[in-house]
């Protein structure tokens, strides 16, 4: 989500809270910091001008092979893009001098050649919401490039429509009719649409739009099922007893070993209100407290015109419990129903990186992007292969842990089992405990974190995590002297049992308040991915120095170098890093161009001052056709 709509919203005191007590990761990392400091001596920042832990981790695997192969080759060599860039007022992307882009499928793009007409920005009109149901989302976040597997220049892009704000879908502030909720509701959810690179064009060729049968658009009102231990729960029951449908504010994202796409449900709280008006608040339980749920929710007004988000009806009362999960679609057929895994628990989830782990176990990564919440991980309870062979989905059985980061730079995971007796005396079954996963990892005792946004897989086996930063952090420190933190860290640790164990040794890869003054200057680290050549690349969704707007960068896990690839529009985010088979395509995000408003950029249309922005995908390609990221 946007990082100022996160704050303005997050400023309402009774969003969500964390009051569980749970010593802060700002604490722990203090206390580790000074600790470190001491036995590391000099640390590498003056050599590298930004902040690169990793002293314990460079020394051990430096190995001979890894020293010939960095000098026959850099590993990013690429022109950045400068500070000074940010000088100019940006309304068009600027991508390095070595790179180049192409735009597609922006919002209002029919979702296969002719399935919708195309909306192109025009003030004076908007798609009705039946049109928006066949015409590509808006909020563009995470997503996954599925090649076709005999023709790699062809293929399903899944793809996250995180938000669109009334103003930006409707142009005005709150809706008017159950037409415009639907149109609302249209703009949001998922795109599986399919690309295919065309041999005419420019040296690479152009990636366009085709026809599937496998195209389809999953919206808030698309049927979905739920499976795990919570399936069969009252609490996701309605007196109502109407079928579980859609997902919504799908941010972040990541592909499964088996060839399936899990998008992440985030801010759903945010689309849920009160008709009843503010006396709602006054009577909110526990839980919908913790999950932040509010009686103007964040201004859709959908609640108006649709009883499902209308908190104060009785007959929807655990429609909100419906939201939370993690969704698992399969994008090669468009008859299947999406899936609501519940063993992966509900909370706000950002984004979710698997890695194949010891005995062939799918070990899953997640992120709870609020500020002081968690960072989770789902290990699956036996080899994946065989589990699928025995017809059982590796993420319906399995464990769900939370994480605890201590002092001297190792953690453990934490069980949310209702087999812990401190659940049992809250929970009655499992199926509450993952419905009310938060709560129950406030009760283990779980680390606060300065919202965990995106994880990935390195090349070295650590999995690193974007926290994005913390308006809210009031004990300025050594290590992160800014109080509020607002530029945020990357953390990554390893994990005992490739991936399995409970335990596991974690430090901090990198400070963004490090960067701040260099050409490296960036903040609010948020999406993340690891190519399997040891780069990590970044997008950012925040305030950014030198007037630069949001930007993609480039780090050198091993060296910590780092290099800025492009920077985007006014007022966006950059997010959603995928990439074709033969690495030498990058697909990436310009989300909420000029928050969209006309007056800040009109992209990706010529700049006329009138035409709504619309999030897109940029298509990024190296001049000489190599490997992005080189
Ligand atoms: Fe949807 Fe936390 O960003
Ligand atoms: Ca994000
Ligand atoms: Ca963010």
């Amino acid at each position: 989500m946007s990082d100022h709509l996160e704050r303005d919203i997050d400023d309402k005191e009774n969003y969500s809270v964390n009051n569980s007590g749970n010593r802060s990761f700002e604490n722990v990392f203090q206390k580790y910091a000074s600790r470190r400091d001491v036995l590391a001596g000099s640390m590498a920042v003056a050599a590298t001008t930004f902040f690169v832990t990793n002293n314990a981790v460079a020394d051990d695997d430096d190995s001979y092979l890894w020293k010939k192969r960095r000098k026959r080759r850099k590993l990013i060599d690429f022109a950045p893009v400068p500070n000074s860039v940010g000088e100019e007022d940006n309304r068009e992307p600027t991508i390095s001098d070595d790179y180049q882009f192409d735009v597609i499928i922006p919002w209002g793009t029919p979702l296969e050649p002719g399935s919708a007409p195309e909306y192109a920005g025009d003030p004076n009109t908007r798609p009705s919401s039946k049109e928006a149901c066949r015409q590509i989302g808006i909020g563009h976040d995470g997503m996954w490039f599925f090649a076709d597997r005999w023709n790699r220049n062809r293929g399903m892009l899944a793809i996250n429509h995180e938000f669109g704000t009334n103003p930006h879908v409707l142009g005005k502030s709150s809706p008017e009719s159950l037409e415009d909720v639907r149109l609302s509701q249209a703009v949001h959810g998922v795109s599986i649409v399919a690309l295919e690179r065309s041999r005419r064009g420019h040296k690479m060729g152009n990636w366009e739009v085709v026809s599937s049968r496998n195209s389809r658009r999953i919206t808030v009102n698309t049927p979905m099922e739920f499976s795990g231990p919570a399936a069969d729960s009252e609490l996701l029951q309605n007196p109502n007893g109407n079928v579980p449908l859609g997902t919504v504010n799908n941010c972040g994202s990541g592909p499964t070993p088996w060839g399936t796409y899990l998008t992440c449900e985030e801010n759903f709280n945010g689309y849920f209100g009160a008709t009843e008006g503010e006396s709602f608040n006054d009577r909110r339980t526990e839980e919908q407290l913790r999950y932040g749920f509010d009686f103007d929710g964040f201004g859709y007004g959908w609640e108006k015109f649709d009883k499902r988000f209308d908190l104060s009806d009785d007959d929807y009362i655990n429609e909100q419990n419906r939201f939370g999960w993690i969704v698992e679609i399969d994008p090669r057929d468009a008859s299947q129903k999406p899936v609501k895994r519940t063993a992966m628990g509900r909370f706000k989830h950002e984004a979710v990186a698997i890695a194949v782990g010891a005995g062939g176990r799918a070990v899953a990564y997640m992120g709870d992007d609020q500020r002081f919440d968690y960072i989770y991980k789902y290990v699956s309870a036996d080899n994946y292969r065989q589990m699928l062979k025995d017809g059982v989905s590796p993420l319906d059985e399995g464990k769900l842990y939370v994480a605890r980061f201590d002092d001297d730079g190792t953690g453990e995971w934490l069980e949310l089992t209702i087999d812990n007796p401190v659940l049992a005396a809250r929970f009655s079954s499992q199926a509450e405990v993952v419905i009310y996963a938060r709560i129950a990892a406030d009760l283990l005792g779980a680390t606060p974190m300065d919202r965990p946004e995106w994880t990935t897989i390195g090349a070295d086996g650590y999995v690193y995590c974007t926290l994005t930063n913390n308006s809210r952090r009031e004990t300025p420190n050594a290590a992160n002297p800014e109080a509020p933190n607002l530029t945020g860290h990357i953390i990554r640790w390893k994990d005992s049992r490739r991936y399995t164990g409970t335990t596991f040794e974690w430090d901090i890869f990198i400070l963004a308040s490090s960067t701040l003054g260099t050409e490296q200057t960036f903040g609010s680290p948020d999406a993340l991915w690891a190519d399997s050549f040891g780069r990590i690349f970044i997008g950012t969704d925040g305030g950014q120095e030198f007037g630069l707007q949001d930007q993609l960068l480039v780090i050198d896990a091993k060296t910590g170098e780092s290099r800025r690839m492009l920077t985007g529009v006014n007022s966006d985010e950059i997010t959603g890093i995928t990439i074709t088979p033969d690495q030498r395509t990058m697909f990436v995000n310009v989300q909420h161009p000029g928050n969209g408003s006309p007056d800040a950029t009109n992209f990706p249309a010529e700049q006329d001052g009138v035409t709504i922005p619309r999030d897109c995908t940029l298509v990024i390609t190296k001049k000489d056709g190599g490997i992005i990221g080189s």
